[in-house]
Parts: structure tokens; sequence; C-alpha cells
């Protein structure tokens, strides 16, 4: 059988470092509110030439240095995004034309916060039904642009940047000692579409819009839609959260990762915590830690490795897999 295994990473952030203290003079805040509520200390913000497409070419260069490869190797790129360049081309496609590539195909995926664990799992089918052999799998995004930076409840939370990984079918005997994807889960439930949305688009007011959040809502419902899709990747791998190396989850605020590992069992020695550092970036936090965890040593080829998103839509995932 064919499993996708996963061959480099590699992460980009924007150069200017937005600490807490600078929200105090912007909107009604402070550092000490913001890290108790959030855990968040500080934040990339992109400067006007850096892009989601510039972002997600760093990444995806970083991510090809490290598996040794370059793009005549890569034959599809998923990008997973909610702030693309434009409208259309999709970002995923100029990311192709920066890297050289004139072969393959690319496309962007759009499930908010939960798009980089969609991309995986959609890059995985891919794969398995042999329609492409590598797969270039990105998470990027400039949140600061869609941001209302006169809503105290909105802007101290989110942040810019890029994370990539290189996901390569390979044969396997299918066990579950073998390096790859094991298992998927993935969930969308529309009627909480007004929950967590961007009040604009092409098609109904022209503009782009602004981030729009029920906070406290979001949160009432995060841990329970995260331990759910969890526990089934870990059914259908038919292990425990006893069994994990690593748990990467979303980084939206240190109080839902703290609530989610707690409910599921999994030990904070083995939780992967970034959102200090970068905030939530959206599609980009999952493969933001995954890079962290990796390039520190923490994550080692063999690990089992959870990783579980959940945002706007709602939607949630998780994807099970040996590193
Ligand atoms: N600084 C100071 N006070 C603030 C701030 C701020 N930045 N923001 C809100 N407050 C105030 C509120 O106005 C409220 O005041 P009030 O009691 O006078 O009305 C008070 O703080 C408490 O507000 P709550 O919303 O109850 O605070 P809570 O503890 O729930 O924390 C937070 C708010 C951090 C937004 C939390 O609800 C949360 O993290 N929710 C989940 C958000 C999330 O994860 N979003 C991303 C999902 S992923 C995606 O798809 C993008």
């Amino acid at each position: 059988m064919i499993r996708s295994v996963v061959r480099g990473v590699g992460t980009a952030l924007p150069r200017r470092i937005m600490k807490n203290a600078e929200f105090e003079t912007l909107v009604d805040t402070s550092d000490e509110w913001i890290v108790q509520r959030t855990g968040i200390q500080q934040r990339h913000i992109a400067a006007d030439d850096e892009t989601t497409a510039s972002l997600g070419e760093a990444a995806a260069r970083a991510a090809l240095d490290n598996a040794g490869l370059t793009p005549d190797d890569i034959d599809l790129i998923v990008l997973a995004t909610s702030t693309p360049n434009n409208t259309f081309p999709a970002t995923a496609v100029e990311i192709q034309q920066r890297l050289g590539m004139r072969h393959g195909f690319a496309f962007d995926m759009q499930a908010v916060c939960s798009g980089f664990v969609y991309a995986v799992a959609t890059a995985d089918a891919h794969l398995r039904a042999g329609m492409a052999r590598r797969a270039l799998v990105i998470g990027s995004e400039t949140f600061s642009r869609i941001l209302d930076w006169t809503d105290r409840t909105t802007c101290v939370l989110f942040g810019d940047g890029a994370g990539a990984i290189i996901m390569e079918a390979a044969e396997s005997e299918g066990t579950m000692a073998d390096r790859g994807v094991l298992a998927a889960s993935l969930r969308s439930d529309g009627c909480h579409r007004d929950k967590l949305y961007v009040d604009g688009g092409p098609s109904t007011t022209g503009t782009v819009g602004h981030l729009r959040m029920e906070g406290r809502e979001v949160f009432k419902h995060a841990v329970g839609m995260i331990t759910d899709v969890v526990e089934d990747s870990l059914a259908q791998g038919g292990i425990t959260a006893d069994d994990l190396d690593w748990f990467v989850p979303h980084q939206a605020n240190k109080r839902i990762i703290d609530a989610s590992a707690k409910k599921l069992g999994i030990a904070e020695d083995k939780v992967v915590v970034t959102v200090h550092l970068h905030g939530n970036t959206s599609a980009a936090s999952v493969p933001l830690a995954l890079g962290a965890a990796v390039a520190d040593g923490r994550i080692q080829k063999g690990d089992l490795v959870l990783l579980e998103a959940m945002g706007g839509g709602f939607t949630w995932g998780a994807v099970l897999l040996r590193w």
C-alpha cells in the first residue's frame, strides 16, 4: 500500500515582532490581560513587501532544503490560507511560479484555522490515489491585513507567518510502526458560521472586510470539537493518547490548548506550544509549531505525532502520523 511520508519541514516569519505592550497605545488593553487570557506575548506582523505568497514561498524553500529536494521534485502544491494575495488566481499558483515550477498542479484550500490539517488530509488522499508523487503542503497567512485594529477583542490575538511540509508517496507494509499518515478526521458545521467570520467578500460587499468573532462562543465549542476529532483519529489508528509522542495543536489560545490536552489525557511535556511567540497564525500555526519542534530536536523520525485544529466555519480536524 501507499503511505504519505513527511520528508521535510520549513517555516518563515515576517521580520517585525510586535510585543503586547505596543497594543497599549492602540486600544484599551494591557500586556497582563493578553498574557493571562491567551498566553500570547508577541506576534510577527508582515510589512508591505511581505505577503501570503512571499512567506509561503520562503517556508516552501526552507522545507525543500530540509528534505534535500528541489522544486523539480514536487508535483502538487496545496496552500492552506484565508488571506490569499488575490481573490484569484490561487496563491498556490503564484507560489508555484515563484518556485520556477511549470509542471504539476497547485490549488488553495480554505478552512480557516483548520486549513493546514485539511490540506495534509487532502494531499494524503491525492498521493494515495496516485495523482501525485510529492506534495508541498503550505499554511501561510497575513491575518494582520484583515484585522480591525480598533477592536481589542480580536486585534491582539492574531499574527502572520508560514510553515510547510513535503509529503511523499512511499510503499508501506501498512503497519502502525511504518512512517506516514495513519489516520485523519475532518469535520465542519456551517450553523456556526456567524461566530467567526470576515464581514466582506467579492460576492457580497465587494470589499475585503474585517475579522469578527464571538470569542466566548468559539471558546465554548473549541475543546469539545477538538477532543471529538482527536479521539476519532486515535481510534482509527487503534491507539490511545498515551501512545503519542507529540501533540501539535492549533495555536489559538494557551487555555484552549491546556484544556484540550487535559481532557484527552495528554501529558503537558508532550504538547508543542508556540502561541506565546506567534499568536494565532490561523492555517500557519500547526506547521510553525511542527517546524519549531523539529528544529530543536524534540520531534524525531519515527515519533507518533497528532496534529489538530479548529476554526471559522466552524471547521475542525485531526491527523495522526508517524514522523
Ligand atoms: N484587553 C482587555 N480587555 C479585553 C480585551 C483586551 N484585549 N478583549 C476583551 N476584553 C474584555 C471584554 O470586553 C470583557 O469585558 P466586560 O466583562 O466588561 O464585557 C472582558 O475582557 C472579558 O471578555 P471575555 O470575552 O469573556 O474574555 P475571555 O476570557 O473569554 O477571553 C478570548 C477572550 C481570549 C477572545 C477568548 O474567548 C478566546 O480565546 N476565545 C477563542 C478565540 C479563538 O480561539 N479564536 C480563534 C479560533 S481559530 C480561527 O478560525 C481564526
